[in-house]
C-alpha cells in the first residue's frame, strides 16, 4: 500500500493541527549536550518518597484492575469532603480523570455544540485552542496584552448569544500572572449574569505566591473546576486530575469517560490518597524564591509582569520576533519558548522557573547577555 494512500486515511480534522511546538522545542533539547533548560513545564523536584511507595504498594497488592469510571471510592469522597468544605455548595460533584488535561476535553465534549463559541485569554494554554476547533466550537480570543489582565468590558462585548462557555486559566501558563480577586469575581459574576458556562482550570493552584488561590466557583457556583495532581506532586506522567461542578455535567463527563479514557490509572488513585497527606508546601514556597530569583535576575533587563504564581514569567523580547529571539537563546544552549506557541502574537517568551537555581543562574547569564 502506497503512502499516499495511508495519507488520504486521515481526518481532515486532525491535519488541520501541527504538532505542538512546544514538542519540538522538547526534540531539540534532546539532541543538545548541556542544555540550560528553562522549557518545562513541571517541578523540577520527583514524586515524594512515600507516595512513590504507595504506588509500588498498590501495584503489588493487585490494585490493578479499571477502577469505576469516576474514580476509587476512597479517592472520590475524600476529594468530595474537601469541595463540600470549601465551597458548600449543594449541587457540586467530583470526578477524577485521566490527567487535567482528559478534564478539559471532557468539558469540552460535553458542552460545546459545533458553532459554539468558546472565549479563551490570549495568551492561552497550548492545548485550548486545538480542542475548541476538534470539538467543532469557534474560539473567540481576547487578547490581554500588555499586562495580562482581564477586561471585564472586552469580555462583556465579547459575548454573544452563540456563546456558550469561557475557559479561564488562573494562574496562567504562560504567563506566571494571578488574577486579582476583583478580576476572578467579575468573570464569575459576568458569566453568572449572562447565563454562560464558567470554566476554571487551577492546574497551578498550589502555586499561588503570598496568599492562597481564590476560585471563581466562590463566586458563581455552577463554575466548573478543572485541577490535578500533575504540578503540585510532580506527577505528570501518572496522569491524574479532577472536575468538579453541577451535579448534571459531572455525571455527563463521567458518561463520556466510560467511552473515552475508561478511568484514570486505578493503582496511582490509590497513590494520590497518600499525597493527600502529604504536606508538599517547602516545595511551594522554594518556588517562590525562585519566582524571586528570576525577577531579579532579569529586573532592568526585560519588560515583564511579575508572576504570581504557577512557575513561568513571560518576557517581552527586546526587538524582533520572539521566534527570531529564541533562536539566538538556543544557539547559547538556553531553551526557552516562543510567545507564539500560546498566542497570536510572537512578541514575548515563556521561562520557566521550574529548575534547579544553578540552571537559573545559568539562564539569567545567557539572558542577560541576550538583552
Ligand atoms: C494551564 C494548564 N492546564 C492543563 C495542563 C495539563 O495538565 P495535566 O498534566 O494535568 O493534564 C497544563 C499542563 O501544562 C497547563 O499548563
Amino acid at each position: 500500500m502506497s503512502n499516499s494512500n495511508v495519507h488520504s486515511w486521515l481526518s481532515k480534522k486532525a491535519m488541520a493541527f501541527d504538532s505542538s511546538g512546544i514538542r519540538k522545542v522538547f526534540a531539540l533539547a534532546a539532541t543538545m549536550k548541556n542544555p540550560i533548560n528553562l522549557s518545562i513545564g513541571q517541578p523540577d523536584y520527583d514524586v515524594p518518597a512515600p507516595i512513590r511507595d504507595a504506588a509500588c504498594n498498590a501495584i503489588q497488592s493487585g490494585k490493578n484492575a479499571y477502577s469505576p469510571t469516576q474514580g476509587i471510592a476512597p479517592l472520590v469522597q475524600r476529594m468530595q469532603q474537601e469541595i463540600d468544605r470549601q465551597y458548600q455548595h449543594d449541587d457540586r460533584e467530583v470526578f477524577i480523570c485521566s490527567g487535567t488535561s482528559g478534564g478539559i476535553v471532557l468539558t469540552m465534549l460535553s458542552l460545546v455544540n459545533p458553532g459554539d463559541e468558546v472565549i479563551v485569554f490570549d495568551p492561552y494554554f497550548v492545548m485550548y485552542v486545538p480542542l475548541i476547533q476538534l470539538v467543532g466550537g469557534v474560539p473567540v480570543i481576547i487578547d490581554t496584552y500588555p499586562d495580562f489582565q482581564i477586561d471585564l468590558d472586552r469580555l462583556r462585548d465579547a459575548i454573544t448569544p452563540r456563546t456558550k462557555l469561557v475557559l479561564f486559566n488562573n494562574p496562567s501558563n504562560p504567563t506566571g500572572v494571578a488574577a486579582s480577586v476583583d478580576e476572578i469575581r467579575g468573570i464569575a459574576e459576568l458569566c453568572q449574569e449572562k447565563g454562560v458556562a464558567l470554566v476554571s482550570d487551577e492546574i497551578y493552584s498550589q502555586f499561588h505566591f503570598g496568599s492562597p488561590m481564590r476560585s471563581p466557583a466562590e463566586f458563581n457556583p455552577q463554575t466548573i473546576v478543572i485541577d490535578g495532581f500533575s504540578k503540585s506532586y510532580a506527577m505528570t506522567g501518572w496522569r491524574l486530575g479532577y472536575v468538579h461542578g453541577p451535579k448534571e455535567i459531572i455525571q455527563t463527563m463521567i458518561k463520556l469517560q466510560q467511552y473515552t479514557f475508561v478511568c484514570a490509572p486505578t493503582p496511582l488513585q490509590h497513590a494520590s490518597l497518600a499525597a493527600m497527606d502529604y504536606d508538599m508546601s517547602e516545595h511551594y514556597k522554594n518556588y517562590e524564591q525562585k519566582r524571586n530569583r528570576i525577577v531579579a535576575g532579569l529586573k532592568g533587563y526585560y519588560e515583564f509582569r511579575e508572576p504570581g504564581g504557577a512557575f513561568y514569567i513571560f518576557p517581552k523580547v527586546p526587538s524582533g520576533n520572539a521566534t527570531d529571539f529564541v533562536a539566538r537563546a538556543i544557539a547559547n544552549e538556553l531553551l526557552i519558548i516562543p510567545g507564539n506557541i500560546f498566542s497570536r502574537k510572537d512578541t514575548h517568551f515563556r521561562i520557566s522557573f521550574a529548575a534547579s537555581d544553578e540552571t537559573l543562574d545559568r539562564g539569567i547569564e545567557v539572558l542577560r547577555k541576550l538583552a
